[in-house]
């Protein structure tokens, strides 16, 4: 998602710095990038000069240091709140005076995060949907802290970088988490059951025109992500109706993450 995100603001003519302490994940963001322009120079959506322009726009580096000038620092880290803070901690030491922190959560607590900084009223929360540059929509996310200024800087943001906006509630999956990933979850239940999945996906992209089937698009943002959604809304309402599905557990444990792994609901190896 980080990478995505980096892409769609430099698309936009933002200058990015793309932060990460693992070094490799950096160079697969760069790669990633790079070959997906790459196909669009080939397909004759974009040109070479554009390419080289949008690149250039978009920095890496290890050190959080970096984001010394940021006016905005997005969080694009794994969705487990201990190691959200610590970045909040971080960013909120490297950041300029004045600087906005938003988090690409996509149900954990805003209010939690802007807690673990000196700056609350400027934490916010967009969520953005995979694949980031596609999608059109961000979904805003206030904090009990976020001040109106925040949120202002932040919806003007989403806007100049091309994205539609809704406000949302701080409640677990936002708005269209709460509403995709049940749906989703089901699916997965239907193959429990014994459907096949693609007799579950075809039901519902030929009936009601979806894209993607719901076991693809588990495969394609991912097995765990996908359950560790569902898990923050069964979590966060104490609700039964958010059960997991246990085949999702038992395909996290078994490492059949979707695309990403090779394997998820449908073998994607060569
Ligand atoms: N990253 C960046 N750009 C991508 C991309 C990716 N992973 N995949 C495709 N694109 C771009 C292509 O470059 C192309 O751009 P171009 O026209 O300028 O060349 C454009 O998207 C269309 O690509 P394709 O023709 O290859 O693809 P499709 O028309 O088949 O569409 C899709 C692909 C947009 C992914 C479509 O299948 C879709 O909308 N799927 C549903 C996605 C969805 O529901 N996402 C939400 C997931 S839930 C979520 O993110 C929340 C989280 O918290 C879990």
């Amino acid at each position: 998602m980080g990478g995505g995100i980096a892409q769609t603001c430099a698309q936009a003519g933002f200058e990015v710095v793309n932060v990460d302490t693992y070094e490799p994940a950096l160079s697969k963001a760069r790669a990633n990038i790079e070959n997906l322009f790459n196909k669009k120079v080939a397909k004759g959506t974009m040109t070479e000069g554009q390419k080289q322009e949008i690149l250039e726009r978009i920095r890496y580096s290890t050190e959080m240091k970096d984001l010394r000038e940021a006016d905005i620092i997005i969080e694009a880290v794994p969705e487990r709140m201990e190691i959200k803070k610590e970045i909040f901690r971080a960013a909120d030491e490297a950041a300029k005076e004045g600087a906005v922190i938003v988090s690409n959560t996509s149900g954990l607590s805003i209010s939690e995060m802007a807690a673990a900084t000196k700056r609350p009223d400027k934490v916010m929360g967009i969520h953005f949907f995979y694949p980031a540059p596609v999608m059109k929509l961000a979904e805003l996310i206030r904090g009990i802290a976020t001040s109106e200024e925040t949120y202002q800087t932040v919806r003007e943001f989403a806007v100049a970088i091309g994205k539609e906006v809704v406000d949302c509630p701080e409640l677990p999956g936002f708005i269209v988490n709460r509403i995709l990933v049940p749906m989703m979850n089901e699916a997965a239940f239907l193959v429990m059951e014994g459907c096949r999945p693609e007799d579950v996906d075809t039901a519902m992209k030929l009936g009601a025109n979806h894209p993607m089937g719901p076991l693809e698009l588990c495969d394609f943002v991912g097995i765990d992500v996908m359950l560790a959604t569902m898990t923050g809304l069964y979590n966060g309402f104490r609700d039964s109706k958010y059960r997991p599905c246990p085949i999702l557990e038992n395909m996290v444990k078994a490492g059949h993450l979707g695309r990403k792994s090779g394997q998820g609901f449908y073998s994607y190896n060569k």
